[in-house]
């Protein structure tokens, strides 16, 4: 495994459309792993393939704090959404930085997993935050375009702990 770049808003690759994933590869397997030590070592809940530099549609999500529920995504769907949440939303793209954007309470995706194995995932609160988010990633959506805040600075004393997203504010 090995920590990847991160890129920052302003990198044109984070604006790009990702193609979907058709075999799984070791290569694509790689990636994954290093995209999930890149996260963790971050303090992310999810990162999106392209904020790695590479445009295939595969994200890895993981809310808990003791980093027990990792969750891959390959071509994901968001087939339902329900219900409204509205908190403090951040990104690895945009390091430092936070703002208010509201976001359905409950979706319903379907995937393929690091086995390219369909299923279908009921996601929840944060989850399902961190699920919209890292799907806008792969259409080359960042989350300032749904801010329904001025981007504020992350207060020093909660960086530390800041996640890509935080709970409701
Ligand atoms: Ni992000």
């Amino acid at each position: 495994m090995a920590l990847r770049n991160v890129r920052v808003e302003g990198d044109e690759i984070l604006t790009k459309h990702c193609k979907e994933v058709r075999e799984m590869t070791p290569r694509l397997r790689e990636l994954i792993d290093d995209m999930f030590e890149t996260m963790y070592e971050s303090y992310g809940v999810g990162l999106a393939a392209p904020q790695v530099g590479v445009l295939r549609r595969i994200v890895v999500i993981d809310c808990t704090d003791d980093r027990s529920q990792p969750i891959v995504l390959v071509n994901p769907q968001i087939k339902e959404t329900e219900g409204e949440q509205t908190g403090y939303e951040g990104c690895l793209s945009i390091p430092g930085k936070r703002a208010i954007v509201t976001r359905p309470m409950h979706v319903t995706v379907e995937a393929f997993d690091a086995d390219m194995k369909p299923f279908r995932l009921e996601a929840e609160g944060l989850l399902a935050r961190a699920v919209c988010h890292e799907c806008d990633h792969l259409d080359g959506h960042l989350y300032r375009e749904k801010a329904e805040s001025p981007l504020e600075d992350v207060p020093e004393e909660e960086e530390e702990d800041f996640e890509e997203y935080e709970e409701e504010a």
